[in-house]
Protein backbone atom coordinates (compact mmCIF):
# COMPACT_ATOMS: atom_id res chain seq x y z
CA UNK A 1 0.00 0.00 0.00
CA UNK A 2 1.95 2.91 -1.20
CA UNK A 3 -0.56 5.99 -2.32
CA UNK A 4 -3.58 7.15 0.00
CA UNK A 5 -6.37 9.05 -1.29
CA UNK A 6 -10.67 8.60 -1.64
CA UNK A 7 -10.70 5.00 -2.76
CA UNK A 8 -8.23 3.65 -0.25
CA UNK A 9 -10.23 5.34 2.28
CA UNK A 10 -13.58 3.92 0.90
CA UNK A 11 -11.62 0.19 0.59
CA UNK A 12 -10.65 0.28 4.25
CA UNK A 13 -14.24 1.16 5.42
CA UNK A 14 -15.58 -1.94 3.56
CA UNK A 15 -13.11 -4.23 5.26
CA UNK A 16 -14.35 -2.56 8.64
CA UNK A 17 -17.88 -2.45 7.86
CA UNK A 18 -17.97 -5.78 10.12
CA UNK A 19 -17.38 -4.23 12.93
CA UNK A 20 -20.90 -1.68 11.81
CA UNK A 21 -23.09 -4.85 10.93
CA UNK A 22 -26.24 -3.36 9.33
CA UNK A 23 -29.47 -5.38 9.35
CA UNK A 24 -31.91 -4.87 5.94
CA UNK A 25 -33.85 -2.06 7.18
CA UNK A 26 -30.63 -0.15 8.00
CA UNK A 27 -28.75 -0.92 4.98
CA UNK A 28 -31.65 0.45 3.02
CA UNK A 29 -31.65 3.54 5.18
CA UNK A 30 -28.32 4.28 4.48
CA UNK A 31 -28.58 3.72 1.08
CA UNK A 32 -31.98 5.51 0.15
CA UNK A 33 -32.42 7.33 -2.55
CA UNK A 34 -35.86 8.54 -1.95
CA UNK A 35 -34.51 11.75 -0.10
CA UNK A 36 -33.63 15.43 -0.95
CA UNK A 37 -30.22 14.69 -0.64
CA UNK A 38 -29.02 10.73 -1.31
CA UNK A 39 -25.90 9.68 -0.01
CA UNK A 40 -25.22 12.27 2.81
CA UNK A 41 -26.01 9.52 5.94
CA UNK A 42 -23.34 9.10 7.88
CA UNK A 43 -20.91 6.52 7.52
CA UNK A 44 -21.52 3.09 9.11
CA UNK A 45 -18.80 3.41 11.01
CA UNK A 46 -19.97 6.95 12.56
CA UNK A 47 -23.56 5.06 12.69
CA UNK A 48 -21.71 2.53 14.74
CA UNK A 49 -20.01 4.85 16.84
CA UNK A 50 -23.73 7.22 17.87
CA UNK A 51 -25.09 3.71 18.93
CA UNK A 52 -21.91 2.67 21.38
CA UNK A 53 -21.68 6.46 22.73
CA UNK A 54 -25.66 6.45 23.44
CA UNK A 55 -25.19 2.72 25.29
CA UNK A 56 -22.35 4.18 26.74
CA UNK A 57 -23.36 6.99 28.42
CA UNK A 58 -26.88 5.61 29.33
CA UNK A 59 -28.50 7.84 27.10
CA UNK A 60 -32.36 7.68 27.48
CA UNK A 61 -33.43 10.70 25.68
CA UNK A 62 -31.49 11.93 22.38
CA UNK A 63 -31.76 14.61 20.14
CA UNK A 64 -30.85 14.89 16.52
CA UNK A 65 -31.10 17.70 13.79
CA UNK A 66 -31.36 16.24 10.19
CA UNK A 67 -33.39 12.99 9.89
CA UNK A 68 -33.21 12.21 6.34
CA UNK A 69 -34.08 8.76 5.81
CA UNK A 70 -33.61 8.04 9.65
CA UNK A 71 -30.51 6.33 8.79
CA UNK A 72 -28.64 7.98 12.05
CA UNK A 73 -32.09 7.90 13.67
CA UNK A 74 -32.21 3.67 13.79
CA UNK A 75 -28.96 3.41 15.26
CA UNK A 76 -29.98 6.03 18.40
CA UNK A 77 -33.13 4.89 18.54
CA UNK A 78 -31.94 1.00 19.05
CA UNK A 79 -29.49 1.86 21.61
CA UNK A 80 -32.07 3.71 24.03
CA UNK A 81 -34.14 1.27 23.34
CA UNK A 82 -38.12 0.94 24.06
CA UNK A 83 -38.19 3.07 27.53
CA UNK A 84 -36.03 5.59 25.49
CA UNK A 85 -37.27 8.33 23.48
CA UNK A 86 -35.51 10.18 20.28
CA UNK A 87 -37.12 13.55 18.70
CA UNK A 88 -35.18 13.95 15.51
CA UNK A 89 -36.07 17.44 13.97
CA UNK A 90 -36.12 17.49 9.97
CA UNK A 91 -37.14 20.53 7.57
CA UNK A 92 -38.65 18.29 4.54
CA UNK A 93 -41.89 16.99 5.03
CA UNK A 94 -40.81 14.14 2.45
CA UNK A 95 -37.64 13.10 4.27
CA UNK A 96 -39.98 13.04 7.25
CA UNK A 97 -42.10 10.26 5.68
CA UNK A 98 -39.24 8.39 4.20
CA UNK A 99 -37.79 8.03 7.07
CA UNK A 100 -41.15 7.36 9.15
CA UNK A 101 -41.36 3.80 6.80
CA UNK A 102 -37.55 3.18 7.96
CA UNK A 103 -38.20 3.69 11.15
CA UNK A 104 -41.46 1.57 11.08
CA UNK A 105 -39.60 -1.12 9.65
CA UNK A 106 -36.77 -0.87 11.94
CA UNK A 107 -39.48 -1.26 14.75
CA UNK A 108 -38.47 1.78 16.55
CA UNK A 109 -41.18 4.15 16.12
CA UNK A 110 -43.10 3.83 18.71
CA UNK A 111 -40.07 5.73 20.91
CA UNK A 112 -38.96 7.78 18.16
CA UNK A 113 -40.71 11.26 16.97
CA UNK A 114 -40.04 13.31 13.47
CA UNK A 115 -40.61 16.85 14.59
CA UNK A 116 -41.19 18.20 10.77
CA UNK A 117 -40.08 22.60 10.32
CA UNK A 118 -37.14 24.51 10.81
CA UNK A 119 -34.64 22.95 13.16
CA UNK A 120 -34.00 26.89 14.48
CA UNK A 121 -37.49 27.18 15.03
CA UNK A 122 -38.94 23.53 16.48
CA UNK A 123 -35.78 23.42 19.04
CA UNK A 124 -36.66 27.38 19.66
CA UNK A 125 -40.33 26.04 20.81
CA UNK A 126 -38.16 22.94 22.97
CA UNK A 127 -36.52 25.87 24.67
CA UNK A 128 -39.55 27.30 25.14
CA UNK A 129 -41.76 24.70 26.26
CA UNK A 130 -38.97 23.45 28.65
CA UNK A 131 -39.33 19.77 27.79
CA UNK A 132 -37.54 17.61 29.64
CA UNK A 133 -33.76 17.91 29.09
CA UNK A 134 -31.84 15.34 26.57
CA UNK A 135 -29.03 13.17 27.71
CA UNK A 136 -27.16 12.96 24.19
CA UNK A 137 -27.79 15.47 20.94
CA UNK A 138 -26.58 14.86 17.14
CA UNK A 139 -26.24 17.96 15.14
CA UNK A 140 -26.55 17.19 11.07
CA UNK A 141 -28.90 19.45 9.83
CA UNK A 142 -27.85 22.10 7.70
CA UNK A 143 -24.13 24.06 8.61
CA UNK A 144 -25.37 27.50 8.32
CA UNK A 145 -27.25 27.63 11.50
CA UNK A 146 -24.75 25.45 13.13
CA UNK A 147 -23.90 28.25 16.28
CA UNK A 148 -27.99 28.38 16.90
CA UNK A 149 -27.91 24.39 17.03
CA UNK A 150 -25.25 24.54 19.29
CA UNK A 151 -26.79 26.88 21.50
CA UNK A 152 -29.85 25.35 21.75
CA UNK A 153 -28.45 21.43 22.38
CA UNK A 154 -26.57 23.18 25.49
CA UNK A 155 -30.41 24.75 26.60
CA UNK A 156 -31.86 21.37 25.94
CA UNK A 157 -29.40 19.00 27.44
CA UNK A 158 -28.46 17.98 31.37
CA UNK A 159 -25.05 18.70 32.62
CA UNK A 160 -22.78 15.37 31.94
CA UNK A 161 -24.68 15.46 28.30
CA UNK A 162 -22.77 14.58 24.87
CA UNK A 163 -23.50 16.64 21.95
CA UNK A 164 -21.86 15.26 18.66
CA UNK A 165 -21.47 17.41 15.39
CA UNK A 166 -21.14 15.96 11.84
CA UNK A 167 -19.47 17.66 9.15
CA UNK A 168 -16.94 20.11 11.39
CA UNK A 169 -13.71 19.43 8.82
CA UNK A 170 -15.49 19.56 5.50
CA UNK A 171 -12.47 18.54 3.28
CA UNK A 172 -10.04 20.76 4.89
CA UNK A 173 -11.93 23.90 3.85
CA UNK A 174 -12.55 24.79 8.35
CA UNK A 175 -9.14 26.68 7.85
CA UNK A 176 -10.74 28.73 5.17
CA UNK A 177 -14.30 28.92 4.65
CA UNK A 178 -14.50 31.34 1.60
CA UNK A 179 -17.71 32.90 0.54
CA UNK A 180 -19.22 29.53 1.77
CA UNK A 181 -22.22 29.89 3.75
CA UNK A 182 -22.29 25.95 5.12
CA UNK A 183 -18.54 25.99 5.84
CA UNK A 184 -18.39 29.67 7.69
CA UNK A 185 -21.21 28.29 9.94
CA UNK A 186 -19.22 25.58 11.22
CA UNK A 187 -16.38 27.89 11.57
CA UNK A 188 -18.42 30.27 13.81
CA UNK A 189 -20.04 27.06 15.71
CA UNK A 190 -16.21 25.86 16.85
CA UNK A 191 -15.32 29.76 17.50
CA UNK A 192 -18.21 29.61 19.84
CA UNK A 193 -17.32 26.68 21.43
CA UNK A 194 -13.38 27.63 21.60
CA UNK A 195 -14.31 29.95 24.40
CA UNK A 196 -16.92 28.27 25.89
CA UNK A 197 -16.12 26.79 29.47
CA UNK A 198 -19.28 24.90 29.82
CA UNK A 199 -18.06 22.59 27.59
CA UNK A 200 -15.56 20.29 26.57
CA UNK A 201 -14.68 19.44 23.33
CA UNK A 202 -12.63 16.59 21.08
CA UNK A 203 -12.42 17.17 17.38
CA UNK A 204 -11.61 14.14 15.26
CA UNK A 205 -10.58 14.29 11.48
CA UNK A 206 -12.29 11.27 9.35
CA UNK A 207 -11.27 9.84 6.00
CA UNK A 208 -13.70 7.25 4.53
CA UNK A 209 -16.63 6.21 2.44
CA UNK A 210 -17.77 9.92 2.64
CA UNK A 211 -14.08 11.41 2.11
CA UNK A 212 -12.52 13.66 4.34
CA UNK A 213 -14.27 15.33 7.29
CA UNK A 214 -14.88 15.24 10.99
CA UNK A 215 -17.18 15.23 13.49
CA UNK A 216 -16.95 17.02 17.32
CA UNK A 217 -17.82 15.08 20.67
CA UNK A 218 -19.06 17.77 23.13
CA UNK A 219 -19.54 16.76 27.02
CA UNK A 220 -21.61 19.63 28.66
CA UNK A 221 -20.21 20.32 31.88
CA UNK A 222 -21.70 23.27 33.50
CA UNK A 223 -25.46 24.23 33.27
N1 LIG B 1 -28.58 12.43 10.18
C1 LIG B 1 -28.91 11.82 8.90
C2 LIG B 1 -28.49 12.70 7.75
C3 LIG B 1 -29.04 14.09 7.79
S1 LIG B 1 -28.73 14.96 6.28
C4 LIG B 1 -28.19 10.48 8.81
O1 LIG B 1 -27.00 10.45 9.09
O2 LIG B 1 -28.81 9.48 8.46
C5 LIG B 1 -29.27 16.56 6.72
C6 LIG B 1 -30.77 16.69 6.85
O3 LIG B 1 -31.03 17.97 7.43
C7 LIG B 1 -31.52 16.65 5.51
O4 LIG B 1 -32.55 15.69 5.57
C8 LIG B 1 -32.11 18.05 5.38
O5 LIG B 1 -33.40 18.09 4.77
C9 LIG B 1 -32.20 18.49 6.84
N2 LIG B 1 -32.22 19.94 7.00
C10 LIG B 1 -31.62 20.87 6.23
N3 LIG B 1 -31.87 22.10 6.69
C11 LIG B 1 -32.65 21.95 7.78
C12 LIG B 1 -33.26 22.85 8.69
N4 LIG B 1 -33.12 24.16 8.58
N5 LIG B 1 -34.00 22.33 9.70
C13 LIG B 1 -34.15 20.98 9.84
N6 LIG B 1 -33.60 20.09 9.00
C14 LIG B 1 -32.87 20.56 7.99
C1 LIG C 1 -22.56 16.27 3.19
C2 LIG C 1 -22.27 15.30 4.15
C3 LIG C 1 -22.94 15.30 5.34
O1 LIG C 1 -22.68 14.38 6.31
C4 LIG C 1 -23.90 16.26 5.60
O2 LIG C 1 -24.51 16.20 6.80
C5 LIG C 1 -24.20 17.22 4.66
C6 LIG C 1 -23.53 17.22 3.45
C7 LIG C 1 -21.83 16.26 1.92
O3 LIG C 1 -21.01 15.35 1.74
O4 LIG C 1 -22.07 17.15 1.11
MG1 LIG D 1 -23.62 14.85 8.14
Amino acid sequence: MTASGPEQWAAVDERLAVFAREDAVLAAARTSTEVSSPGIQVSRQMGRMLHILALASGARRVLEFGTLAGYSTIWLARAVGPSGRVVSIELDRANAAVARGHLEDAGVSAWVDIHCGPAAEVSGRMVAAGVEPFDLVFIDADKQNLPTYVERALELTRPGALIVIDNVVRGGRVLDPGDDPQVQGVVRALAALQGDDRVQVSITQTVGEKGWDGFAVIRKVAP
